[in-house]
């Protein structure tokens, strides 16, 4: 089968010729239609998991899929042949990803059932980002709350919380690089700001001079997230997906400060399909690539100037 991998870690991605893996007990062997592209697929070929979970070379790179069930293992009584599911495959080894024409999963991982209302290559862009989001909404006690700062909300898991948190009627405030005021705006943000063209500090200030209730950061390192930290009310929430909050720092005597990892589980999926199938939630698709241009979109997603998602097409 046609896959891309790299063949050491921190390696460029290439296309190359795999062979086609059997699903074992308990697995099923997908065909992939789609890969969605998330940061976490080229932070693992740069060796972000090295040394703590066994990794197998080419390393064939991606997470997020979506495709139909061709084979299912002895074993198996959640999905049969030829059901449409999308989902996450992280298990150990690292190195059968879903950049690749065929993938194994195990029944338990991630994996569900896929939206009914949109098209499978579709799906393919929702598992890590929409899981992520849904699971911040939770993490952050977000429904609490009315005003919520998203920094990072032009990518992949700012889209969908920007989506998730304006459905709980929470007044989003979109951090964004570039003018994305009318992007933001269809996904509900009350206002999009240009922190290349204005200062972020100033136009929270101006909108909320007491603070926002809620910051969920995608974007920044601890220094920053200390500033944007800052424009949170006494009593709010402060979240970093990138491990910045420091529970230590002066913001979180009055903020409650947390570093958000997510778990990612079949109930999740389920219920980020339902979201999805009930209109709530659109499934930001903004480019699609062929397999074999996959190498190039994952240098895009390192060089930044993420909108929305990409899928690539096995
Ligand atoms: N902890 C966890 O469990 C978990 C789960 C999922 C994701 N993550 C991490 O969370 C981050 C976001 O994920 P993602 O999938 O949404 O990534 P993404 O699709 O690459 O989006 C990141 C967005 O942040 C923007 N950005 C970067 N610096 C910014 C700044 N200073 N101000 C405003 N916007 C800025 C980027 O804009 P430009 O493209 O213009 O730079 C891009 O639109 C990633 O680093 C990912 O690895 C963590």
């Amino acid at each position: 089968m046609r896959a891309v991998a790299v063949a050491e870690l921190k390696a460029p991605p290439q296309l190359i010729d795999a062979p086609r893996p059997a699903p074992g007990r308990n697995e099923v062997l997908v065909k992939v239609e789609a890969a969605g592209l998330n940061p976490l697929d080229w932070r693992i070929a740069d060796g972000m998991l090295d040394g703590t979970v066994p990794h197998e070379f080419p390393l064939i790179m991606g997470v997020d899929f979506a495709g139909r069930v061709e084979e299912a293992g002895p074993g198996v009584t959640r999905f049969a042949v030829e059901d449409a599911v999308y989902g996450q495959r992280l298990s150990s080894p690292v190195g059968s990803g879903t950049y690749a024409e065929y993938v194994v999963v195990p029944q338990d991982a991630p994996i569900a059932k896929a939206p009914d209302s949109v098209p499978l290559a579709t799906s393919a862009g929702a598992p890590t980002a929409g899981m992520t989001a849904l699971e911040i909404i939770d993490a952050a006690g977000l429904r609490e709350y009315e005003s919520l700062l998203v920094v990072g909300a032009a990518g992949g898991v700012g889209t969908f919380l920007t989506q998730l948190a304006a459905a709980h009627d929470l007044r989003v405030l979109a951090a964004t690089r570039g003018h994305d005021q009318r992007r933001m705006g269809t996904y509900g943000a009350a206002l999009a700001i240009d922190v290349q063209e204005h200062p972020l500090a100033e136009r929270v200030r101006d909108e909320y001079p007491d603070g926002v209730d809620a910051l969920v950061d995608l974007a920044s390192g601890p220094e920053e997230f200390g500033s944007h930290a800052e424009l949170v009310r006494n009593g709010g929430v402060a979240l970093s997906t990138l491990r910045a909050a420091d529970k230590d720092a002066v913001y979180a005597r009055t903020v409650e400060a947390i570093n958000f990892a997510h778990t990612s589980t079949p109930e999740v999926l389920e219920k980020l399909a339902a979201e999805i199938d009930s209109g709530r939630v659109i499934v930001p698709i903004t480019t699609e690539v062929p397999l074999d241009q996959a190498p190039d979109a994952v240098a895009r997603s390192k060089a930044g100037d993420a909108r929305g998602k990409t899928v690539i097409l096995a």
